[in-house]
């Protein structure tokens, strides 16, 4: 072995590592080189026919050659793993000042987020939500709200009553109003009692403004010192968080309900100028809640003593104060599935209602 030969081999194998353009090729050279089978390794092999002297010199200079081979490799790599990260940085750049590109989402519908509100604002007050069957009996739909068999409010309600199970047994219905869930919970825990109750009703009736199948929520409160004032506080102070008006005028006109005494219905004050209707302060009143001291009766019809507790309770519709609050003139289309229309008045699902954040 010629020491020419090995400043050859050295120089046509740094060329190639130099001229590697990625690390595959790079590989292939540093196997090809100094590999079981590599160049370098081959020229080890052949130390051993070597004298002494010679062995000692040429071995010197393969393992100077083989050093200098393996240092040029692994910058060459290193060079090209840099070379192509940032490559690939520039591939995949962002470009954060774009604008977001508009997801397609769907919307709230307006009765569930108007539930949304409510619960909101009677959460806060401290209610806690109840709930009952769409399909109710007689006697939590009517007999214990106190409208007995006769009572003329039954023809009022327009009740959808199913088939007898058996031959003239008893009919149920679909409830009314969401009232008998005051009978429900009455009937299954202690006072005090705070709720809230939103659900469906239904009644045979409709038109623009009324549909067979709509939404109420019920409030009860019941305890011991429970007067006309909470009543009073509470619906006015409802009121205004709901319609985001803090001076709005509410007045408490008498009224009639079996199942509360006193009864009263509210109004909110509105303007009617030139046919725009206006909430707020006005010339106008509008009705929008029933409301009363629970009736006397209804306490002992769930077993809990009216010389003890006093309570409250009301209830609404909750498509009319929607329609009210977003300027909906046709309750009809709450119920159309019409895309168009749930785009135009239904929501965001991430703007979700708080007192904190708004309604
Ligand atoms: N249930 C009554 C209705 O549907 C509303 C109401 C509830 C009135 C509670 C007074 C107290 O019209």
């Amino acid at each position: 072995m010629i020491m020419e030969d090995l400043e050859q081999l050295r120089n046509s194998l740094m060329d190639e590592i130099a001229g590697s353009g990625d690390l595959d090729t790079l590989e292939a050279v540093r196997v090809r080189a100094l590999g079981k089978k590599g160049a370098v390794t081959q020229h080890m092999k052949t130390l051993g026919g070597l004298e002494p002297d010679a062995r000692k010199a040429a071995g010197q200079a393969l393992n100077v050659l083989k050093d200098g081979l393996a240092a040029a490799i692994e910058s060459r790599k290193a060079d090209l793993a840099g070379a192509a990260l940032s490559a690939r940085l520039a591939r995949e750049t962002v470009d954060v000042t774009l604008p977001a590109r508009p997801a397609p989402v769907g919307h709230i519908h307006p009765i569930s987020q108007t539930m949304e509100e409510l619960l909101a604002i009677f959460g806060e007050m401290g209610f806690s939500v109840a709930e009952g069957p769409d399909i109710e009996d007689d006697f939590h739909n009517f007999t214990a709200l106190n409208i007995p068999e006769e009572h003329p409010a039954r023809q009022d309600h327009d009740t959808f009553y199913l088939p007898p199970v058996e031959e003239g047994g008893a009919r149920m219905v679909l409830r009314t109003h969401t009232s008998p869930v005051q009978i429900r919970t009455m009937q299954s825990v202690e006072p005090p009692i705070r709720i809230i109750v939103p659900g469906r009703t239904f009644r045979a009736d409709s038109d623009a403004t009324h549909s067979p199948m709509f939404h109420q929520v019920e409030g009860l409160v019941v305890d011991q010192a429970t007067h006309m004032g909470h009543l009073k506080g509470t619906l006015i102070d409802f009121c205004r968080a709901f319609f985001g008006i803090e001076d709005l005028p509410v007045r408490f006109r008498p009224s009639y309900f079996p199942f509360t005494e006193p009864s009263a219905e509210v109004d909110i004050g509105c303007s009617r100028e030139g046919g725009q209707l206006k909430i707020g302060h006005g010339k106008d009143w509008l009705e929008i809640l029933g409301c009363g001291m629970v009736h006397p009766k209804v306490l002992q019809n769930c077993g809990i003593d009216p010389a003890r507790y006093q309570g409250f309770a009301f209830g609404m519709g909750i498509e009319r104060i929607a329609m009210l609050k977003y300027g909906m003139p046709d309750l009809r289309p709450f119920y159309d599935s019409d895309l168009r229309w749930l785009r135009h008045y239904g929501f965001l699902p991430l703007d979700v209602p708080s007192m904190v954040r708004g309604l």
